[in-house]
C-alpha cells in the first residue's frame, strides 16, 4: 500500500515526466505508427498525446519500469566492475613480463634479507633501521592535500633529508643504495618499503602484503619538515599527526608496537636505550613492557625519558601516552594479551602506511615475503597471489 502511494508520487514527479518524454513517448509513437500501418487502422489519436491505456501507457507499467531500472542499475554497475577486475587480473597473469617482474622483486627481497645481519650495527641487525626508514618516508603523508608519503622517495632531497627527525636514516639509505645498484629496475621508494616488509618478517613478525608501484620523483615536490611525531609530546599531538595521515586510534597503537624493535641513539634523537630486551625480534613485547614495568623519570642531563628499574630499558613521553590515554590504553591491553591479533592488525596498518598517497594498482596481486616463521632451511620464503 505504502509502496503504491509512494510509487504514484514518483510517477507524477517531474523526473519521471522527463523520463517519459525521453523514452516512453517515442516508443509509444513508434508502436502506434507501426500498428496503424500494419492493421490499416485510422489515426484517430493525436500522436503527441500519451495514451492512457495499452502496453506502454499505464501508470503501473511506468512504475514497474522504474523499479526494474532502479534494480538493474546497481547490478549493471557491479557486473561491469567485476568484469573489469577479472580482465585486469587476467591481463596481469597472462603477461610473462609480470612473472619476470615478480621474480625481480623476489630477488631484490632476498638480497635485502642477506644484508640485514650486521654485527657492527647496534644489536646485530639493520632491520629496525630499515623499518624506521620506510615509516619516516611514509609518515609525511597529508590526506588533505594527498601529498607526502613514500611515493617518490623524497627523503633523498632537502629539506627532508636533513629533517632532525630523520637523523641516522642516511645510513639505511646508503645500505639500500647498494641493493639498488643491483636492482635498478625498481624505484627507490619501492625498494625502501620492500626492505621494511622483508625486515619485519625476517625478525619474526607478520607477512606484510606489499604492492609495487611507487615512482621516482625528481625532487620538485618534497614535503615540509615537522610532519613526523615528536617523542617529547603526548596523546593530542600523536592524534594530530596520525589523524592527518588518515589513521584511527586502534591503528596508531598497532603501529607503535614497532617500538619492540631497535633503540634510541643520543647522537640522533637525544634519547638513549631500547624499549625491549629483544630489539631485533618483532613481538608484542612493547605493550607488555608498557603495562608491566614501573616507569620512572630518568635522572640525567638528556631530554625527559623514562626508565625501568634496571635503567636499561626506556620509554619516551610519547610512548607513555599510550597508557595514559584511556582510549589508546584499551588497545595496548588487548595487544599485550593477544600477539596474534597484534600481528594481524599491525600487518594491515603497516601496509596502509606504506601505501598512503600511492596510486597502487589494487587489482594487481600483492607480493609477500616469507610466511612469518623465523628463517630456516625449509621455510617457504615467497608467495604471490
Ligand atoms: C608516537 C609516534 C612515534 C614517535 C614519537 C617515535 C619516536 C622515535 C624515536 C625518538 C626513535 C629513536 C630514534 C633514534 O634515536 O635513533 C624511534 C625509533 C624507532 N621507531 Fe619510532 N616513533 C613513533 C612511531 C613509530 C612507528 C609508527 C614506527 C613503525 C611502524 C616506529 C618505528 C621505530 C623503529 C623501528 C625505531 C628504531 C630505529 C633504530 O633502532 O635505529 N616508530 N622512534
Amino acid at each position: 500500500m505504502f509502496l503504491k502511494t509512494f510509487g504514484r508520487r514518483i510517477i507524477n514527479s517531474p523526473a519521471l515526466t522527463r523520463y517519459n518524454t525521453l523514452f516512453t513517448a517515442p516508443m509509444v509513437k513508434f508502436q502506434r505508427r507501426f500498428k496503424s500501418h500494419d492493421a490499416g487502422a485510422n489515426e484517430d489519436h493525436n500522436p503527441h498525446e500519451l495514451p492512457s491505456h495499452g502496453y506502454y501507457g499505464t501508470a503501473e507499467d511506468d512504475y514497474m519500469k522504474l523499479v526494474l531500472t532502479l534494480m538493474l542499475l546497481p547490478m549493471g554497475y557491479y557486473v561491469f566492475h567485476q568484469l573489469q577486475r577479472f580482465r585486469d587480473e587476467a591481463d596481469i597473469r597472462k603477461l610473462p613480463q609480470h612473472l619476470k617482474v615478480v621474480d625481480y622483486y623476489k630477488a631484490a627481497a632476498d638480497e635485502i634479507a642477506g644484508i640485514l645481519e650486521d654485527e657492527e650495527h647496534d644489536d646485530g641487525s639493520l632491520g629496525p633501521l630499515f623499518v624506521r626508514l620506510a615509516w619516516h618516508a611514509s609518515g609525511t603523508y597529508d590526506k588533505g592535500t594527498n601529498k607526502g608519503g613514500s611515493n617518490g622517495a623524497t627523503m633523498r632531497f632537502e629539506p627532508e633529508s636533513s629533517d632532525p627527525a630523520n637523523a641516522g636514516l642516511d645510513l639505511a639509505r646508503e645500505r639500500l643504495e647498494e641493493v639498488h645498484k643491483k636492482f635498478p629496475g625498481m624505484s627507490k621508494a619501492d625498494l625502501w618499503t620492500l626492505a621494511a616488509c622483508v625486515a619485519i618478517t625476517e625478525m619474526g613478525g607478520p607477512v606484510i602484503k606489499w604492492h609495487p608501484g611507487r615512482k621516482e620523483f625528481d625532487g620538485t615536490y618534497v614535503p615540509p619538515n615537522g610532519r613526523l611525531p615528536d617523542g617529547s609530546k603526548g596523546a593530542d599531538h600523536i592524534r594530530d599527526v596520525f589523524y592527518r595521515m588518515g589513521f584511527k586510534d586502534q591503528e596508531i597503537v598497532a603501529l607503535a608496537g614497532a617500538h619492540a624493535l631497535g633503540r634510541c641513539h643520543p647522537e640522533r634523537s637525544g634519547y638513549k636505550n631500547p624499549w625491549t630486551r629483544a630489539p631485533t625480534t618483532f613481538s608484542n613485547e612493547y605493550f607488555k613492557q608498557l603495562l608491566e614495568t614501573k616507569w620512572t623519570k630518568k635522572n640525567w642531563d638528556g631530554p625527559t625519558q623514562f626508565e625501568d628499574p634496571t635503567g636499561e630499558l626506556m620509554m619516551l613521553p610519547a610512548d607513555l601516552a599510550f597508557i595514559e590515554d584511556p582510549e589508546f590504553k584499551k588497545y595496548v591491553v588487548r595487544y599485550s594479551k593477544d600477539e596474534e591479533l597484534f600481528f594481524k592488525d599491525f600487518a594491515k596498518a603497516f601496509q596502509k602506511l606504506l601505501e598512503l598517497g600511492v596510486d597502487i594498482h589494487k587489482s594487481a596481486p600483492p607480493v609477500t615475503y616469507g610466511d612469518g616463521t623465523p628463517p630456516g632451511p625449509n621455510r617457504p620464503t615467497w608467495s604471490y597471489w
